[in-house]
């Protein structure tokens, strides 16, 4: 009895100390600060009130953040709309203005005014005028009983009553998202604008410098920046391109600070956060790093391995595929990094003493959905790597994704008319065009050789069914021969042998698809797929919805003493943290920032990666860092234990006052299951330092009228630096 009670008196103690969740870990809503943050904000160093960044009355500091593109972030940095942003999220338009003569990729660009300043068709920035808490209405009449179909229909019809009733001017739109799995509704007044022009963008030996090899490492010296400049209609307001626009006149703008960073300093990141899940269940978590992870690493590997020995060999090959491999390769390191640091933080050991403390404080009901989820998740566990598997497949082969497209647009021609042919067509061959012109046939039968080993091997027979098993066995259970058969005799080896199979009539084509090799297996694996995969995996994903929105309540109700923040869903985030240094395994330890030393102890003259420009070289030689140098040293990169996630790229660094310290562009590899399994000892934010932006900017390109433009502090001094004339 008495240890009975001893115990039972132990344990809000023991809560209260597990509970006090990392004050690093979380991304929080801006205008929820005052109550769920301030404190603790400025307890850790913060010199500013939670209205100064967010504020409906007065310019604040969220009004100089902005959504680029809808992919990444962006920060307004001067009186007059100039927008800082990375250079790996300005990439595509600085490559869309680029060519073999103007090649402003390898060789950089820098508007000298604003006449030179480039459009970007189809780029945004959104900014965020306000943030309202909908919840009441979007869940009005919304019943425990209802099934998720029912209760998403009512939810658009109450959302669609409060987006009609919401006060805003013409040129404002309306967004609302549900946060915590759908247990809260908030609304977003926002402002796009769609006049985005290029203004700088360093060469890629500086702002990729690394590029996949340094991608998601510290230590790191990438300048991973670009300018733009948003342009508005004469009467400030958003409008669409036209060269009467002037520069945007912003409520607010960031200065910028000029002293750097110490050990210990508090900062801020202000940003997009694109998506975490936080919440998972430890059923989910497992499934994620010991089924999804390894078979989508597995399958990329294959992939990877087979391409960079084409790109090594062949230069036409490496310029075709370098955006692809980019690509595939990001996410494939970061799927890595986050297996490993789940294992070496012991991340589902915690998920589970989590739920054993959950169990002890919930009510049965309440147990019973953490059960049940993690029952669900169990379930779902083989579908969901099957499904990892065929996506992995027919997006790394890029003849079965092409051949998925086309089965596709016979199918929508079946089912809207066969007049439609013509204009469906068209659509597809246009897309193919394009995708061909980075394709080439010998590399994609490789990875279609090993992909198919692997895909064949790995996921069982009766989930794959019997059409593409039936191709399979007629080419001996081998994807070598496989390969060989489709890559010579399929109309997908070439866009005009493709463009001249579709021109045949639609009810050739419809009885064609079916011989030949590439469609034949596609529409085999498609099939079993859908039926074996798809259909109960989906079947699953209804209650799962349910379970987690009712175990995230669940989570908030039963553990009082924790803040909960939403996980990121591409909405407006303020995360802080301290610039901290990390131990990444035994007996090594990572300081906290880098230099131009290091730079030049990467540099490998020619090599694509790791080359630096001559003027750069120089520069350092001579130890010409102007005002922007630290102690006789450039620097160029640091790190801090902001929670941060795929989004933040862009996203500014800030310090204590609101002032531009950095610009965030990446994390450390150890750190990347942050996005699932947040962990203070390790998890940290990569950052330009704003000093070696104004440096390449001013010493380097000789674009000091950027710099010019700026409001240049010295927080730590207490002083404004003087504007310098342009030379
Ligand atoms: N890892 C960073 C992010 O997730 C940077 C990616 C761009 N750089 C690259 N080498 N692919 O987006
Ligand atoms: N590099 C990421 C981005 O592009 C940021 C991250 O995942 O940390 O948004």
């Amino acid at each position: 009895m008495r240890r009975h009670l001893a115990g039972y008196l132990l344990l809000p103690v023991l809560f209260f100390v597990h509970l006090a969740a990392n004050a690093t870990e979380g991304m929080w809503l801006p205008h929820l600060l005052t109550n769920l943050n301030e404190k603790e904000m400025k307890g850790m160093g913060m010199k500013i009130g939670a209205s100064d960044i967010y504020n409906v009355n007065k310019g604040s500091l969220k009004d100089a953040i902005v959504s680029f593109g809808g992919f990444c972030t962006g920060e307004i940095i001067s009186s007059q709309g100039l927008l800082l942003t990375n250079h790996h999220c300005g990439y595509g338009s600085i490559q869309k203005h680029s060519s073999v003569q103007r090649n402003y990729l390898d060789n950089g660009f820098w508007a000298r005014n604003r006449a030179e300043e480039l459009p970007n068709e189809g780029l945004f920035a959104t900014f965020i005028v306000r943030i309202e808490d909908v919840t009441k209405q979007a869940l009005q009449g919304v019943t425990t009983q209802m099934n998720e179909e029912q209760r998403a229909s009512l939810i658009g019809k109450n959302l669609g009553a409060v987006r009609s009733n919401i006060k805003k001017e013409t040129y404002q739109d309306v967004v609302i998202k549900p946060f915590f799995e759908g247990n809260q509704y908030f609304l977003f007044v926002t402002e796009t604008y769609k006049d985005i022009r290029l203004v700088g963008a360093p060469p890629s030996s500086i702002g990729k410098f690394g590029a996949d090899t340094d991608n998601w490492v510290w230590p790191r010296h990438t300048g991973d920046f670009s300018i733009f400049r948003i342009y508005a209609g004469k009467d400030n307001k958003p409008a669409e391109y036209s060269p009467d626009n002037v520069p945007l006149s912003p409520k607010h703008f960031l200065p910028v600070s000029l002293d750097g960073v110490a050990e210990n300093d508090f900062t801020m990141v202000f940003g997009f956060s694109g998506r975490t899940s936080e919440y998972l269940p430890s059923e989910a978590l497992k499934l994620t790093v010991e089924g999804q992870d390894p078979a989508k690493v597995a399958m990329r590997d294959a992939a990877l391995k087979v391409i960079d020995g084409f790109m090594r060999k062949d230069e036409q090959i490496k310029i075709q595929y370098a955006s692809k491999f980019a690509g595939t390769a990001n996410a494939w390191k970061k799927w890595i990094g986050e297996m490993q640091g789940v294992r070496a933080t012991g991340g589902i050991q915690r998920k589970l003493k989590y739920e054993e403390r959950f169990r002890q404080l919930a009510s049965p009901a309440q147990r019973n959905v953490l059960d049940s989820l993690n029952i669900l998740y169990k379930q779902s566990a083989p579908f969901a790597v099957a499904r990892d598997h065929y996506i992995e497949l027919t997006r790394n082969v890029e003849m079965l994704n092409f051949a998925n497209d086309a089965v596709t647009m016979l199918q929508e021609t079946r089912v809207k008319g066969e007049s439609h042919y013509d204009e469906l067509r068209e659509q597809f061959l246009a897309k193919m065009k394009s995708l061909y012109s980075n394709y080439n046939n010998d590399v994609d039968r490789e990875v279609a050789a090993a992909l198919l080993d692997i895909y064949f091997s790995e996921v069982p027979s009766r989930m794959i069914g019997g059409e593409g098993y039936q191709v399979w066995m007629e080419t001996n259970k081998d994807g070598k021969a496989t390969a060989a058969r489709m890559y010579s005799q399929s109309a997908f080896t070439a866009y005009e042998k493709l463009a001249a199979f579709f021109a045949q009539p639609f009810n050739t084509v419809s009885e064609a698809v079916w011989k030949d090799p590439a469609t034949r297996l596609l529409i085999g694996l498609r099939n079993g797929f859908i039926d074996n995969v798809g259909e109960p995996y989906d079947a699953l994903q209804p209650d799962i919805a349910r379970l987690q929105r009712a175990y995230m309540q669940a989570q908030m109700d039963v553990l009082k003493g924790r803040r909960f923040y939403p996980d990121a869903n591409s909405t407006l985030r303020i995360t802080y943290g301290k610039v901290n240094g990390y131990v990444p395994r035994d007996a090594v330890e990572y300081g906290i920032s880098t230099t131009l030393d290091g730079v030049m102890e990467k540099y490998k003259p020619g090599d694509y990666e790791f080359d630096v420009p001559e003027k750069l070289r120089s520069l350092w030689e001579q130890k010409d860092y102007g005002p922007y140098g630290e102690k006789g040293k450039m620097p160029v990169c640091f790190i801090a234990s902001n929670h941060t996630t795929g989004g933040n790229s862009g996203s500014p660094a800030l310090d204590a006052y609101g002032n531009l310290i950095g610009l965030n562009f990446d994390r450390t590899w150890e750190g990347t299951m942050s996005d699932i399994n947040y962990d203070a000892s390790i998890c940290r934010n990569i950052m330009v330092d704003i000093r070696y932006v104004l440096f390449i900017i001013d010493k380097f390109a000789g674009a000091k009228h950027l710099v010019d433009e700026m409001k240049l502090v010295h927080p730590k001094k207490k002083t404004v630096v003087p504007a310098r004339k342009a030379a």
